[in-house]
C-alpha cells in the first residue's frame, strides 16, 4: 500500500468514526416531548394546467434529531390529497416520505409532490390554499400554498 492509499483510507476512516458519534448522539434538538421540531417554507401551486388536477410543493426542515415522515396531506379543496415521488419520470403515490433528522424533505419541480386530485375549485394565480400536512411524531402543520404563475419554478430565479 502506498502512502497516499494510507492517508485516504485513514481520512476515510475518521470520517466513518465521526459519522457514528453523532448518529447515537444524545437527545439534544428534539422538543421537551419528544416530537421533532419541523418547519415549512416555499410552498406554492403553479396554476392548474386542467380544471381537475394541481401540484404542490414546498420544503419540510427537521431541525432536531428525530427523523419524521409525511404521512398525508388534506386540503379544503380536494378529498384527494396524495403524496407522490417521481421516478423515471414517471409519478407514482406513496404512503410516505422521510423528513430526516437535521435534514429537509423537499418537494420540487421534477421530483417528490404533493398532488391534489379531483379539485373542488380551480385556484388562479394570486390566490391561496390551505393544506394540512400531516407527519407520523410532529403535530399537523397548516400551510398556505401561493398559486404561481404555471412555469414558476424557485429553483430558476
Ligand atoms: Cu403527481
Amino acid at each position: 500500500m502506498n502512502r497516499r492509499t494510507t492517508t485516504l483510507l485513514a481520512s476515510s476512516l475518521s470520517l466513518a468514526a465521526a459519522l457514528a458519534i453523532s448518529g447515537c448522539s444524545s437527545d439534544s434538538g428534539k422538543a421537551a416531548d419528544g416530537k421533532p421540531e419541523l418547519s415549512v417554507s416555499g410552498a406554492f401551486m403553479p396554476e392548474p394546467v386542467n380544471a381537475d388536477m394541481a401540484g404542490g410543493f414546498l420544503i419540510v426542515k427537521n431541525g432536531s434529531d428525530t427523523a419524521d415522515k409525511l404521512t398525508s396531506v388534506t386540503s379544503p379543496i380536494s378529498d384527494d390529497v396524495q403524496i407522490h415521488e417521481t421516478k423515471n419520470q414517471k409519478m407514482q403515490q406513496v404512503q410516505s416520505l422521510d423528513v430526516p433528522a437535521n435534514g429537509e424533505l423537499k418537494l420540487e419541480r421534477g421530483g417528490n409532490h404533493v398532488m391534489f386530485m379531483g379539485l373542488k375549485s380551480t385556484p388562479k394565480v394570486g390566490e391561496k390554499v390551505t393544506v394540512e400536512l400531516h407527519f407520523q411524531k410532529a403535530d399537523p402543520i397548516k400551510v398556505e400554498l401561493d398559486v404561481k404563475e404555471r412555469t414558476h419554478n424557485p429553483k430558476t430565479h
